[in-house]
């Protein structure tokens, strides 16, 4: 069997591959490689050897021990990526791939189970938008990240009686913002779903500050905080979003305008995210991913992904993987809608 971690790193990968190895070694004695930074060490032939001893030290290891790329072995054209996946599966006689990643990374894996590749998923990404899966691992961490983040410069902006500005990462999806906005109490949370009354996040700091608190503001990387004339001139993605960097030092730009005097300070915590250990619901998520794709490679189950559906870690289509984020809810923004926290 061939192991692969593609896209963005996060905490728990290695997690799957230990669980993965362990458990398609002991119970199906299937044997391992992992393939070096995702589709890059499939397309050339680029494989380790993954044993027992190998990943038993894994489970809290942060990263991606095999290395990770955006590289799409399909960008050159569908039949010509999928015949030099094949040559080098057969070369190095894996007869079958586990893929660990997001939407890209499952994506590719999608086409090349339809191309009669023998393939199955884990989901991860820490934004947690996946569609097909109530909940990937790595987000866990990151949520718990930011919040110690907020926790520190919370104490440090009351001293000051400053706004403390905190921008998360998310892009399309909210949900890091959402949970570390609630988690550490922030005044005003920020999401790429929803459209930001610039003058209401001035009044909220103006309020806050009135009665003696140092706002503390989480704004996803994503959210909409630019200008109009910025959004207007801004290149677009794939999914028809806005590509404008900085939300943290725009946010910044606009609430000072509005609030004469006002100090502030912006923090990016960026790619402090993604790293370091998982924690133990991680660990967890990861383990039970890594168990479940075994068992479907070791059953034929194959073009499946793990994923958690309610409390139970199910195969499901890796087509469903793809096309459609989970972005956060009209309901979950509700919840907090109007409160002065
Ligand atoms: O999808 C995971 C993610 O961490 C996003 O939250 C973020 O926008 C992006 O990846 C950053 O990617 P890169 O590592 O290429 O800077």
């Amino acid at each position: 069997m061939g192991i692969l971690t593609g896209g963005g790193d996060c905490p728990g990968l290695n997690a799957v591959i230990r669980a993965a190895v362990l458990a398609g070694t002991q119970r199906h004695g299937m044997e391992f490689v992992g393939f070096l930074d995702g589709w890059r060490g499939v397309l050339e032939g680029d494989a380790v050897p993954l044993d027992e001893e190998r990943v038993r030290p894994l489970l809290a290891v942060g990263g991606t021990v095999l290395g990770s790329s955006r590289t799409n072995p399909l960008a050159d054209g569908v039949d010509e990526g999928v015949a030099r996946v094949r040559k080098q599966l057969k070369a190095l006689g894996v007869d079958a791939l586990l893929a660990i990643g997001g939407e890209d990374t499952l994506g590719v894996a999608t086409a090349l189970h339809e191309a009669g590749v023998p393939v199955v998923g884990a989901p991860k990404t820490i934004d947690d938008d996946l569609s097909a899966t109530d909940a990937t691992f790595g987000f866990d961490t990151a949520v718990q990240t930011a919040v110690d983040a907020c926790d520190r410069l919370v104490t440090t902006g009351a001293s000051h009686h400053r706004a403390m500005i905190v921008e998360v990462m998310g892009r399309h999806a909210g949900w890091i913002a959402l949970h570390t906005g609630m988690a550490a109490g922030a005044h005003v949370t920020l999401l790429p779903e929803e459209d930001v009354d610039l003058d209401e996040v001035a009044a909220t700091v103006r309020a806050v500050l009135d009665r003696g608190q140092a706002p503390l503001i989480v704004v996803s990387e994503g959210a909409k905080v630019h200008g109009d004339e910025a959004v207007r001139n801004a290149p677009r993605d794939a999914f028809g979003h806005v590509q404008l960097g900085g939300a943290g030092e725009a946010l910044e730009h606009e609430v000072v305008a509005r609030v004469p005097g006002l100090s502030t300070r912006v923090t990016v915590l960026g790619h402090l995210l993604r790293g370091g250990t998982p924690s133990a619901a991680d660990r967890i998520l990861a383990t039970r991913f890594g168990l479940s794709a075994v068992e479907a490679l070791a059953a034929g189950d194959l073009g499946t992904m793990a994923s958690l559906r309610g409390v139970d870690v199910v195969q499901v289509p890796l087509a469903e993987a793809t096309g459609v984020l989970r972005t956060v809810p009209e309901s979950r923004r509700a919840e907090t809608a109007g409160l002065r926290w």
